[in-house]
């Protein structure tokens, strides 16, 4: 076996310079043997189980203005949608049904959503499903907000890192956005007691192997529960249109090192990584990852979440999309788990 290999499945870490050479040599070869021990990895902790967690994308408002997102504030050709809490309350419900018990609310950072509104929503579906977990994904808030979503009972919240460089982030951010405080609010958001999710876009504009490196020392010192990596994938009307989209075979490597560097984390076979190639979730799970997130918001909105071109599930009910990816995780001899699917406590 690969000398790296064994001392990252042995040690759980690497130095930098190994890390440098896993991404520097990846091979078809290399894969396979990473995703080999990967699997083996999630195998021990979750089985041939995939978690599912019901997304809905409640707000596509957004004030910030990240340069790859295509639902960025100054995108003037976004059809704009709010959900209301009744219909939130509806996808719950759909979701509920049809096995899911989590659900995520993401959206985009909307000042028209308010953060009490938010609080009363977070306690109905508190009240609602006492036996499911609320994941968050609403961006930067204070830590007084993030306490207060998580006194009325959120217990998850995924916000993405995005870069570990402070350069880098700056090339994908307006001045206003600080990787300071993007790793600040990660700190915080522990600190009150959720399980946090980081990650980053693989392939996103102007991103190098150190800054991966970086990426993947930041996660091991962070330590979260989660990590969601997808693609980054070009949208037609932001500054990044022309970049090049991120890779199958790279968004796959990094995978497996993420499973054996945290081996219990909850990892996600992302969308993203879906539309760049039909069978994209089943290799990732194939590559260590154990979570899909089927959509649950209305049909009618799905398409105008739209953070990058041609992304997937967007004209399927929540019922065929829990249909399919159930159908797509046995094909590969994995079953979907309709449990909470907490971070496996030791
Ligand atoms: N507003 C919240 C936030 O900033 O964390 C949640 C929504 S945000 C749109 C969710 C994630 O979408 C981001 O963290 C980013 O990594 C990803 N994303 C945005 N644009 C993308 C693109 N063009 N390709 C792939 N992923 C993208
Ligand atoms: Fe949505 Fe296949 S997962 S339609």
């Amino acid at each position: 076996m690969n000398k790296i290999i064994a001392k990252l499945e042995r040690q759980h870490n690497l130095e930098k310079s190994e890390f440098r050479w896993l991404l520097e040599n990846n091979t078809p070869e290399l894969r396979r043997e990473l995703s080999g021990r990967a699997q083996k990895v999630a195998h021990e902790t979750f089985g041939k189980g995939v978690y599912i967690r019901g997304l809905i994308e409640f707000s596509n408002y957004c004030k910030n203005n990240c340069y790859y997102c295509g639902i960025r504030g100054s995108n003037n050709q976004v059809n704009r949608y709010r959900l209301t809490e009744t219909e939130i309350l509806d996808c719950c419900q759909n979701g509920y049904e049809l096995g899911f018990r989590t659900f995520v609310l993401q959206g985009g950072e909307d000042p028209g959503f308010s953060d009490e509104q938010m609080v009363k929503l977070i306690e109905k579906i508190r009240r609602a499903y006492h036996d499911c977990a609320i994941t968050l994904s609403l961006g930067e808030r204070p830590k007084a907000v993030y306490e207060a979503f998580f006194a009325a009972g959120a217990n998850r919240y995924l916000l993405r890192h995005e870069t570990a460089s402070n350069e880098h982030y700056q090339k994908l951010h307006p001045l206003e956005l600080s990787l300071k405080n993007r790793k600040q609010c990660l700190v915080e958001l522990k600190k009150i007691g959720f399980q946090v999710g980081t990650g980053f876009m693989v392939g996103s504009p102007h991103q190098t192997i150190d800054n991966l490196v970086e990426d993947l020392v930041f996660i091991k010192t962070l330590d979260p529960q989660m990590i969601g990596i997808g693609p980054f994938i070009p949208h037609h009307q932001t500054p990044y249109k022309n970049a090049k989209a991120g890779t199958l075979e790279e968004t796959l490597l990094l995978i497996s090192i993420l499973r054996l560097l945290l081996p219990k984390a909850l990892i996600p076979a992302t969308t993203a990584l879906g539309t760049i190639n039909p069978d994209g979730r089943e290799l990732g799970i194939r590559a260590g990852a154990n979570v899909v997130m089927p959509n649950l918001s209305p049909v009618a909105v799905r398409k105008d979440y739209s953070l990058y071109d041609n992304k997937i599930c967007t004209g399927d009910e929540a019922a065929e999309c829990r249909g399919c990816l159930s159908k797509r995780m046995e094909s590969i001899g994995y079953k979907i788990l309709t449990h909470r699917g907490d971070y496996p406590e030791e």
